[in-house]
């Protein structure tokens, strides 16, 4: 694996896209910083200096690769619990939580140049970052000053083995096994209707199921959710 090491940079996802056929792959891509840290949907990603981890994996994929969003969120957590951050939990799709509150996001972007497919998945944790915009309520930090390039490493090559030999059935396994929020309520909006039903699994494509009042159950592959307390 190559790496590239900034102090402070736009978006780590923003370089890799912009220079991947320059870059020796796969190439791990971190900051301290960023300016304009970009999160799902559109949405930006707080990203102060020095307090959290930034970093992209870009790397070109030799096979298709359907569970990728799933494998990036195990994998963050498995390598936080090697860092000693026990009870991660994962809020579908790729959200993850530490008591109650978001610490990491990822974002995974797929994209051709030149004919090559390349993919880059941006992950953001809040190490020891106190305090957010008052937008982001959610948001919270795992509140200990862990090794950034150990971990950052540890993260990108177990996303590496895991997409080249991890079997499809494990990773679906090891993702529904660290959602939390299963079997509760949860809302949904779907062609702008809202949507109370109960989280109750996921399928093969870690896709949600969701069961609603009327007993009939829906699929739901993307989007966002927001789970009722
Ligand atoms: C989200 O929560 O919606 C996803 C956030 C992803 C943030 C990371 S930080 C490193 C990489 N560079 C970016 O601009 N975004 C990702």
């Amino acid at each position: 694996m190559n790496f590239v090491h900034f102090k402070l940079i736009n978006s780590t996802n923003t370089y890799a896209r912009e220079n991947a056929l320059k870059l020796p792959l796969p190439c791990l891509i971190t900051a301290d910083g960023q300016t304009n840290g970009r999160g799902r949907r559109g949405k930006s990603f707080y990203s102060p200096d020095g307090t959290g981890l930034y970093m992209t994996l870009l790397f070109s994929p030799e096979k298709p690769l359907s569970l990728l969003t799933p494998t990036a969120a195990v994998c963050v957590c498995e390598a936080l619990e090697r860092f000693g951050i026990y009870g991660t939990g994962i809020k579908w799709v790729n959200d993850i939580f530490l008591n109650s509150k978001k610490i990491c996001g990822i974002l995974c972007e797929r994209f051709f140049e030149n004919g090559t497919e390349f993919i880059s998945v941006g992950i953001g944790i809040n190490l020891t970052t106190d305090r957010f915009p008052s937008e982001l309520q959610i948001a919270g930090s795992v509140k200990k000053n862990l090794p950034k390039e150990e971990l950052s490493r540890l993260i990108a090559e177990n996303i590496l083995h895991a997409v080249a030999d991890m079997p499809e059935e494990k990773i679906v396994r090891k993702y529904e096994e660290r959602l939390f929020f299963l079997g509760k309520e949860i809302e949904y909006q779907r062609n702008g209707v809202c949507f109370t039903a109960r989280a109750i699994g996921i399928n093969n494509e870690c896709n949600l199921r969701v069961l609603l009042p009327d007993g009939s159950e829906d699929i739901l592959s993307s989007g966002e959710i927001s789970i009722k307390i």
